[in-house]
């Protein structure tokens, strides 16, 4: 698979929303890679690591959220459900689940149902270990930011994290253990 040739076709189709999309995307896979590679004593496939981190968020531009070039139709919090939807049909199964289970770090079905998220009721939680480890990086990259490549400070990341609960912050620390801060 070519992951740069499906977000030519499914990403944005505007010069903006394809450049945030990218650069994030990119910057994703390279923290996420770099990471995995310090991490001698765990086996991650690399190669999906890095299209997975790539195509994480290919489901962006169905959604509408013109503050990052994107100018489709459903909420945001779609995003990861409508990537894994298209790469399912495309017959890529297990990037599809990562598509699916990175957002935030990941929500359970209580945290959909109380936040009244429009998602299906079900936990969507990040289980392989590329799977948590794009997610993890992921928290660190704001596509709404002027430097969308850049990462936040670690105080930052975990302050957002926190705001969002005790669960979340709980798993966040727990992969800072396991895989070591983004720089
Ligand atoms: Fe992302």
């Amino acid at each position: 698979m070519n992951p740069y040739k499906l977000l030519e076709k499914y990403g944005p189709q505007n010069e903006k929303g394809m450049h945030i999309l990218i650069a994030h995307s990119e910057a994703v896979a390279k923290s996420a890679l770099i990471l995995a590679c310090r991490t001698p004593d765990i086996t991650i496939d690399l190669t999906f690591l890095k299209e997975a981190a790539l195509l994480h968020d290919i489901g962006v531009a169905q959604t509408n959220a013109p503050a990052i070039g994107c100018t489709g139709e459903a909420p945001y919090m779609k995003h990861g459900l409508l990537g894994a939807a298209l790469l399912k049909e495309l017959g890529f199964g297990r990037h599809a689940d990562v598509c699916e289970r990175h957002v935030g770090v990941g929500l359970t079905k209580e945290d959909i149902v109380q936040q009244g998220l429009p998602l299906p009721h079900r936990d969507v939680l990040p289980v392989s270990l590329e799977e948590q480890l794009i997610t993890y990086v992921d928290n660190y990259y704001s596509k709404g930011s002027l430097k969308p490549d850049v990462p936040r400070t670690l105080e930052c990341v975990k302050k957002k994290v926190a705001s969002y609960g005790s669960r979340n912050i709980a798993v966040f620390n727990a992969w800072v253990e396991r895989f070591g801060v983004v720089e």
